[in-house]
């Protein structure tokens, strides 16, 4: 169920603002594995502080969230499943180092199927204006599937 009063909005955003703090520990986990590949590592460090932005746009409306949100259109259901899913893939991390390429197959499977957590599709604003305010700060780091895509195109193409 969606949720629409204040105390599972703010449960909703609260898990948001974990999923997104999970999303930056696996960019930078991969950093750290990937650190003889200083390319691949600066794009997963980079990667990684766009996360850390999404969890401070979450927090943000998280605290203004009794007046600028009026309802949520993703599940929490489906937000706890994507949180175990992150915890999963560092647990995983921890135990086997994926090749640049394999990670990188990973993330964009991962970024599109979390784009129902960016928060222009998870939350329903009060007014217009917010939610433009809030995709004007995300639209300027958004795009990192398609960086990662190209990263990936790069690097099978060995340039
Ligand atoms: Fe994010
Ligand atoms: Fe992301």
């Amino acid at each position: 169920m969606a949720a629409n009063d204040t105390n599972s909005i703010r449960k909703l955003l609260t898990t948001c603002c974990e999923i997104e703090t999970l999303a930056g520990e696996f960019y930078r986990a991969l950093a750290r594995l990937h650190k003889h590949e200083p390319d691949a590592a600066a794009l997963w460090l980079k990667t990684a502080s766009e996360e850390d932005n999404h969890k401070l746009q979450f927090d943000l409306c998280q605290r203004l969230s009794v007046m600028i949100v009026s309802g949520a259109v993703l599940d929490q259901e489906k937000a706890d499943r994507a949180l175990q899913l992150l915890r999963g893939a560092i647990a995983k991390l921890e135990t086997s180092a994926p090749t640049v390429p394999s990670a990188l197959r990973f993330a964009i499977n991962m970024e599109t199927m979390m784009m129902e957590f960016h928060m222009e599709h998870a939350i329903v604003f009060t007014s217009k204006d917010y939610s433009k305010m809030f995709r004007a700060m995300m639209d300027q780091d958004c795009g990192h599937i398609q960086t990662l895509k190209d990263f990936l195109s790069r690097y099978e193409a060995g340039c």
